[in-house]
């Protein structure tokens, strides 16, 4: 008898031994459920969830898996195999690395399983063999992967087949561990439901239940006939089963997948976070219970002592993994709507805050870009980016719009003189940005009365302020921007970098995601034009 653990701590050399064990941790919980989950608590009826998501390997199969790998004598240094994509092989790869560091677990595998469930084995780190045909087949079928993996376990010593249909140390799990814990925790229990894939939960809670009282019902769900729910199986899949369940489950339900994936839905909203077939299981025990109203023979299922019937269902596994089904499997509106979905359909690169310069970090950018300009400033560490105000001589803002918005002509500041002479500049070397473009979104207007010497405008409509607040206003921003990197294509088409200013730094953002999407090394400056103006000026002065 282990001290118990109350701490939930384990330590030491074998402390994923301890951790797997049922015996070193505390009850896993046995949660009431509320009133909204449970129509039919005005009629004495007390529902109970058996969290076995809590295990170690968050799944039903954690106590099968280990109670049958305990009892394989050369597991550890065998190939172990198993026809399984779900909870047992997932259980069996973790417990046979926690026992033994033990990596040779081997899940066999439907191809016609969701990519997805692939990866998820994968991850775990199990080596997956797919088999066409079929995909849920008989245990008992000669020519079923079951029959043939047991047959390869026969001839060769060196592989280990657990064998999750025919093992009874699957059942004996439940027996030992939940069926034990649920009568220790719910003494007044009267019925007890599971769902049924090997049976071995149903039948080995259900055995220790019943041997404790043996009036307690013991109830099975099962898939309806093609309309599978992962995990459990329909009921002729089962019938063949050699665990004694003849004796051990009184009633079986059918629960259609609709219903196990909603089920298990409003379950997780509350809190009880579980997945497909823990929502069969709790809605099969509901058909049970209505049923026995409607008959009016509830009372045959309460307890004497309480007055109440008190019954406990097993949560198997956790929701994450079947996400993809729930949209498949429910209608749109049983989901809560998205505010601004409009934003799903536009501004989708990735925008990455290394890219966005304050303007110290983009003028040293500039600078490290053009040596010309390091040698003209060679004594002033800081740049030195000349700036042309309106107070330039030009004579009316279209002519210079005319020539500087011109996407065909040079970047260079030579290519103009007269409009880009820069009264400024305490050089008489004119300047270029030899492997950089600097680009200027701001309105031609704008752009024409202050601008970097150099840069480039393509001229953008002026944005609402803070667009990124107004779904609209922001999708509307990213058609503009995207019409105009599009048809400017010279932007990113000589491999240049790209230098974005804008008016106040957020289109300039945006814009550095699309055109870093299209391959280019863009950047922008954080607060756009002014903040660099300021800067700039602040340094010159
Ligand atoms: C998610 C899930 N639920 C329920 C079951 C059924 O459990 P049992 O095989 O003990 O009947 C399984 C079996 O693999 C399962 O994976």
């Amino acid at each position: 008898m282990n001290p118990p653990n109350v701490l939930n701590v384990f330590k030491g050399p074998d402390a994923l031994v301890q951790f797997f064990d049922p015996d070193r941790s505390p009850p896993l919980p046995l949660v009431e459920l509320p009133d909204a989950l449970n129509p039919l608590r005005r009629d004495g009826v007390r529902i109970f969830a058996k969290m076995l998501t809590q295990l170690p390997a968050q799944n039903v199969k954690s106590l099968p898996a280990l109670r049958m790998l305990r009892n394989e004598r050369d597991a550890h240094r065998q190939k172990i195999v198993e026809a399984s994509s779900g909870s047992t092989v997932l259980s069996l790869g973790m417990i046979s690395r926690a026992l033994w560091d033990h990596e040779d677990v081997h899940a066999f595998v439907t191809n016609k399983k969701h990519p997805d469930s692939l990866k998820l084995l994968r991850f775990f780190g199990l080596n997956v063999n797919l088999y066409g045909g079929l995909a849920q087949q008989e245990p008992y079928d000669p020519k079923g992967i079951m029959s043939r993996l047991k047959e390869t376990a026969e001839r060769d010593p060196g592989v280990c087949y657990p064998g999750q249909y025919h093992n009874d140390h699957n059942w004996k799990s439940h027996e030992q561990w939940t069926g034990a814990q649920i009568w220790k925790q719910l003494p007044e229990i009267t019925v007890f439901c599971s769902t049924i894939g090997t049976g071995g939960c149903a039948v080995g809670t259900g055995t220790y239940l019943k041997s404790r009282n043996p009036s307690v019902k013991v109830i099975g769900v099962c898939n309806v006939f093609g309309d599978p729910t992962p995990g459990p199986r329909h009921f002729p899949n089962f019938e063949s089963s050699p665990f004694p369940w003849r004796e051990t489950i009184d009633a079986f339900e059918d629960v259609s997948s609709v219903d196990s994936y909603r089920t298990s839905m409003k379950l997780s909203r509350y809190g009880i976070i579980a997945g497909p077939s823990s929502g069969e299981a709790l809605h099969g025990l509901l058909a049970y219970l209505q049923r026995m109203k409607a008959d009016g023979r509830l009372p045959e299922l309460a307890d004497p002592s309480t007055g109440e019937v008190s019954c406990a269902f097993i949560c198997a596994d956790l929701p994450y993994q079947y996400m993809d089904m729930y949209y498949k499997k429910l209608a749109d509106e049983e989901f809560p709507p998205i505010q601004n979905e409009n934003l799903l359909h536009c501004d989708q690169d990735a925008y990455d805050e290394r890219w966005f310069l304050q303007p110290n970090e983009a003028a040293s950018h500039l600078l490290s870009h053009n040596s010309m300009l390091t040698n003209a400033f060679c004594s002033v560490p800081s740049p030195c980016l000349c700036k042309w105000q309106s107070s330039s001589p030009v004579s009316t803002s279209s002519s210079v719009s005319s020539v500087i918005s011109d996407s065909s002509s040079s970047n260079s500041v030579e290519s103009s003189p007269s409009i880009f002479s820069v009264p400024e500049c305490s050089t008489s070397k004119s300047f270029t940005f030899p492997e950089i473009t600097v680009l200027d979104l701001r309105p031609r207007d704008i752009y024409a009365a202050s601008h970097l010497c150099g840069s480039r405008n393509v001229p953008l409509p002026p944005a609402q302020k803070d667009f990124f607040g107004d779904a609209r206003a922001l999708e509307q921003r990213w058609a503009e921007m995207k019409e105009a990197v599009e048809r400017e294509d010279w932007i990113w088409a000589d491999g240049r970098s790209i230098l974005v200013l804008c008016a106040d730094g957020d289109s300039g953002r945006m814009a550095t995601a699309m055109l870093r999407a299209k391959g280019c090394e863009a950047m922008c400056v954080e607060g756009g034009y002014p903040a660099m103006f300021e800067y700039l000026d602040g340094y010159e002065r």
